[in-house]
This record gives C-alpha cells, sequence and structure tokens, in this order.
C-alpha cells in the first residue's frame, strides 16, 4: 500500500516536472517581437511563477518520491543507477532553464529558437532513456560496471558504532 502511494506520488509529480522541462523552454522562445513590454513582462513574471512555484516542487517531490521507492521497492541494480545518471543531466537541464528564464528578462534577444530547440531535444531523449531503463529493466552485466565502483573504499563513519 505504501508502495503504491509513493510509486503514484512519484509519477504523478514527474509528469508535471516532464511537462514543464518540454513546455519551458518552447514558450522561452516563442517570437515577442512587436509585444507590448507590459505583455512580455507578464509572460516572464508567469514563466518565473511557474518555474518556482509548480515546476521546481513538483522536481523535488519526484526526487524524493523516487529515492524513497529505491528502499521501499529494494532496487539495488544498475540499470537502477544508469537512470540515476540520465536524471542527474535532467536535473542539470532544469537548472539551465532556470537560469535561461532569469537571462531573459535582462537579454530578450536571446529568445530565441535556436537555444530552446536543444534544451528541448535534449529533455526528450533523457526522458526517454530514463523510461526505457525503469520500464524495460535491462540487465546491465556487472563487467560493464567500473571498478572504482564494485570496491569498497575502505572509509568509515566517524564514530565507532553506528547509533540507532
Ligand atoms: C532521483 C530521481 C529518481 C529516482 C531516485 C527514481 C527511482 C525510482 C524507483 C526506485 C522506481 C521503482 C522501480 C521499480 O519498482 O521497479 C521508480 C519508478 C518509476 N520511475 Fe523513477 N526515479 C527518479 C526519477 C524519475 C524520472 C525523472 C522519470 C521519468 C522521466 C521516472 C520514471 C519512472 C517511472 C515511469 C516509474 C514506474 C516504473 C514501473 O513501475 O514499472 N523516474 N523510480
Amino acid at each position: 500500500m505504501l508502495l503504491l502511494a509513493v510509486k503514484t506520488l512519484h509519477i504523478t509529480t514527474l509528469v508535471i516536472w516532464c511537462a514543464g522541462m518540454l513546455a519551458l523552454p518552447l514558450m522561452l522562445a516563442a517570437d515577442h517581437q512587436g509585444q507590448s513590454q507590459e505583455k512580455y513582462t507578464r509572460l516572464r513574471l508567469t514563466l518565473q511563477a511557474t518555474y518556482i512555484w509548480v515546476i521546481t516542487p513538483a522536481a523535488v517531490i519526484a526526487v524524493f518520491a523516487g529515492t524513497a521507492l529505491i528502499f521501499l521497492a529494494e532496487v539495488y541494480v544498475p540499470w537502477m543507477f544508469a537512470k540515476l545518471v540520465a536524471v542527474g543531466f535532467l536535473v542539470g537541464l532544469h537548472g539551465l532553464t532556470g537560469h535561461a528564464i532569469i537571462d531573459i528578462g535582462e537579454n530578450p534577444e536571446r529568445a530565441r529558437l535556436q537555444l530552446a530547440v536543444p534544451r528541448f531535444v535534449a529533455a526528450l531523449g533523457l526522458m526517454a532513456v530514463i523510461l526505457v531503463l525503469v520500464l524495460g529493466k535491462p540487465v546491465i552485466p556487472l563487467d560493464l560496471v567500473p571498478d572504482w565502483l564494485m570496491t569498497p573504499r575502505d572509509i568509515h563513519l566517524p564514530f565507532d558504532e553506528v547509533p540507532i
């Protein structure tokens, strides 16, 4: 029951996150030539508010719920770690999108399709990779995993006994 609830939360929030990652770059690139300053400012503030109050909280909840799922579903397998690498890139793209929203406020000429299309394609590609991994659950042979990931680092917590 808990697993179902957390997975539902994970999927609901990541749908909102992914929708934002596709919509925001395109909205940033809309042609604003000839638009009044007032309308342009309103669009920018709407983008900013959507990013801060909807897309980013959805991303944070999706990541927290996903992290809880690792332990609830006990998914300690190589495809999961490959998925986490792809999610890391998606998080980086999320940060870049936030930066672009601030940037076009100061430099409206940067709101160009040439910048938005690569971001859109990258987000779509990463989502496809993540979905193939999580839905296909491919068996990744352990010999493809680098040695340094498989070797204990011999680093200990800074106390003798683990507090319970
Ligand atoms: C740090 C971020 C994330 C973590 C830690 C995470 C972790 C997980 C875990 C552990 C599961 C359960 C897998 C299972 O039961 O076999 C899961 C399910 C799922 N995740 Fe994520 N995830 C993250 C981000 C994402 C993103 C960004 C997407 C999509 C673009 C995504 C798509 C899915 C889907 C579709 C499922 C359901 C798969 C199924 O039940 O067959 N996740 N996630």
